[in-house]
């Protein structure tokens, strides 16, 4: 049962969906889940612990030893593990090129997938993944699939300065067995190939209230609250 209001928002690689999200939480003053950085940081344990990526059993026993610690910090997700912070490792090439391997593992994503339901327990969320939509959240009307075409994301990316494949990603992620990247049968799809991140985040604020949610801007700073 969702307790607070869920908007999840599932994509591809570069899709421009964590800009997105970001933003929109802002907007409406939710919290910003980003749950590609928790699957980015257990790849960063596991390749920082030598421990292979491809073994199930041993990415499961080191998180079994782990302390994974996931909250808040200025409207954001944070995750510590044994209470380091692995937020600058998180985009380095070693991780871009392990993290579809250890998302593929069902131990770790049941173990994330039940630290980001938590996170409704306590807040208004805007979640950002691969699977929120239908696995994670099934049960929220609020569901958006951002999509781009794959010359704008390879673009996206490289403006990024980085030059991790996408494309490798998209397939690991899509064909896996458990929660793979699917579009949820009642998400809306937006995509984002010629939009703005302004853009995107007002087509989803006005899906939102065709929805029935009953937003009200706030001041003049784009801010908007919603009444229940
Ligand atoms: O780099 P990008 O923003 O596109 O990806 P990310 O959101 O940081 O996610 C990194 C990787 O984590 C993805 O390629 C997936 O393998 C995995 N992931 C997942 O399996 N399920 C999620 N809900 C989020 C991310």
């Amino acid at each position: 049962m969702v307790e607070h209001l869920v908007i999840a928002i599932d994509g591809p690689a570069a899709s421009g969906k964590s800009s997105v999200a970001r933003a929109l939480a802002r907007r409406l003053g939710f919290v910003y889940v980003n749950t590609g950085a928790m699957y980015r940081a257990i790849t960063w344990l596991a390749v920082s612990k030598g421990v292979p990526t491809a073994d199930a059993n041993r990415v499961h026993q080191l998180l079994h030893f782990t302390d994974i610690v996931c909250g808040v910090a200025e409207g954001q997700s944070t995750i510590l593990l044994d209470g380091l912070d692995p937020e600058p490792h998180l985009v380095s090439d070693e991780v871009n090129a392990n993290v579809s391997a250890i998302a593929t593992i069902p131990e770790v994503r049941r173990i994330l997938v039940a630290k980001q339901r938590a996170y409704a327990r306590d807040h208004d969320i805007v979640m950002e993944g691969r699977d929120i939509g239908s696995a994670v959240f099934p049960e929220t009307p609020y569901k958006f699939y951002v999509d781009a075409s794959p010359e704008v994301r390879a673009r996206r990316r490289a403006a990024q300065g980085l030059t991790d494949s996408v494309a490798t990603r998209d397939k690991v992620d899509s064909t896996r067995r458990t929660s793979p990247l699917i579009i949820a049968e009642d998400a809306h799809v937006i995509d984002s190939s010629n939009l703005t991140v302004d853009g995107v985040a007002g087509e989803i604020v006005g899906r939102l209230k065709l929805k029935g949610l009953k937003l009200v801007e706030e001041g003049k700073g784009g801010g908007m609250k919603y009444e229940v």
